[in-house]
């Protein structure tokens, strides 16, 4: 495919906060140089300032993750915007330039690992710090048809769940550098126990049955990283942001919305901000609740866990 965004070489001296999740610095401009043909595209590599606190939204070119980037960055963080579409990846890096902020678009395909490996490596590559991991692209119940991803895996498994597995496992030292640090799980009420005899869903298919297995498996993963991040200063959370906002995955879904992008968004900040929860916890919207029972299944978490590290490659 062609890879429109060049990730920059250069290694990036950035400072360390000790201001937990206080966006340290004012930010500095983001700045788009080109933006033509998918060859030719090309963005002014904005770098975080001296100590200024850097954080990653996936799927952040439209919907929930967009408005938490853009809150990020109106922060004082340098943002960094992924997703799959260039042009509306380069609008949010646009919007925040003009507001004053920083940040800059990486392109990725979730559905394919090698994309999300390269995306982790640039990330590597271009950043020393990770404050702020929000795990937000989704891909939701419509169509209703069984997709395979470039792998051959059921499609929402790893465009919601192994991808973000993968990528947060890579990132992990960045995340470890900076802490104190958040990761935050973008789930659902939606949640389906997995049946590990066939968590590919070969029998009873239905796009609702893969989305809300995809988003239990975030959250049987966000209880992982917190035991195993347990002293570290990395908080890990997942949550229900609101129900039926009106994004991209809900339109297609046909449903009539419930809640604003502005509901969600603020259940995510206050995961990045608030220090009143344990590392682990649930959130339905603003308040802390139960998931699925699977979630809290310590073997199927550890089933679960032996097949993300088997299908990614990824320990
Ligand atoms: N909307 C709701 O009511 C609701 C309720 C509960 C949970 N959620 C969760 O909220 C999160 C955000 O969803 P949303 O409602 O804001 O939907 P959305 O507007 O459809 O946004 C989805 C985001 O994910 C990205 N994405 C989708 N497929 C991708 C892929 N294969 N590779 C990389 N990125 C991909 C999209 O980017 P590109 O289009 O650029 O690829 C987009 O930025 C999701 O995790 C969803 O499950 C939403």
């Amino acid at each position: 495919m062609n890879r429109p965004m060049t990730y920059q070489t250069e290694r990036r001296a950035v400072g360390r906060s000790t201001t937990h999740i206080a966006f340290a610095c004012a930010a500095s401009l983001a700045a788009i140089l080109a933006f033509g043909h998918s060859e030719a595209r090309a963005q002014a590599p904005a770098t975080p300032a001296a100590g200024q606190q850097v954080a990653l939204v996936t799927g952040s070119t439209s919907g929930l993750g967009r408005e938490v980037a853009l809150r990020l960055a109106a922060g004082g963080a340098h943002v960094i915007v992924h997703g799959r579409s260039a042009e509306r990846g380069m609008e949010v890096v646009a919007e925040i330039g003009r507001a004053g902020g920083s940040a800059r678009f990486y392109q990725a395909d979730f559905a394919s690992f090698a994309d999300t490996r390269a995306f982790g490596e640039a990330i590597l590559r271009d950043y020393e710090r990770l404050d702020i991991l929000v795990n937000n692209a989704g891909f939701g119940s419509a169509p209703n048809e069984r997709l395979v991803s470039e792998d051959g895996h059921e499609f929402r498994f790893q465009v919601n769940y192994l991808s973000h597995f993968m990528l947060t496992r890579m990132l992990m030292p960045r995340v470890l550098n900076s802490a104190p640090s958040r990761i935050v799980n973008v789930s659902s009420l939606a949640q389906t126990p997995i049946d590990f005899d066939d968590v590919m869903i070969q029998q009873d298919f239905s796009g609702g049955r893969a989305y809300a297995q995809s988003k239990l498996a975030q959250v049987m993963h966000s209880i992982d990283l917190a035991e195993e991040l347990a002293g570290t200063g990395v908080v890990v959370s997942s949550l229900h942001p609101a129900t039926y906002m009106p994004t991209g995955m809900v339109r297609r879904a046909g449903v009539e919305p419930r809640s604003t992008i502005d509901e969600g968004a603020n259940a995510v900040m206050q995961l990045i901000l608030s220090d009143a929860f344990d590392s682990g916890a649930f959130f339905r919207g603003m308040e802390e609740g139960r998931a699925n029972a699977q979630a809290y299944d310590a073997a199927a978490r550890a089933r679960l866990k032996a097949l993300s590290e088997e299908l990614t490659g990824i320990r």
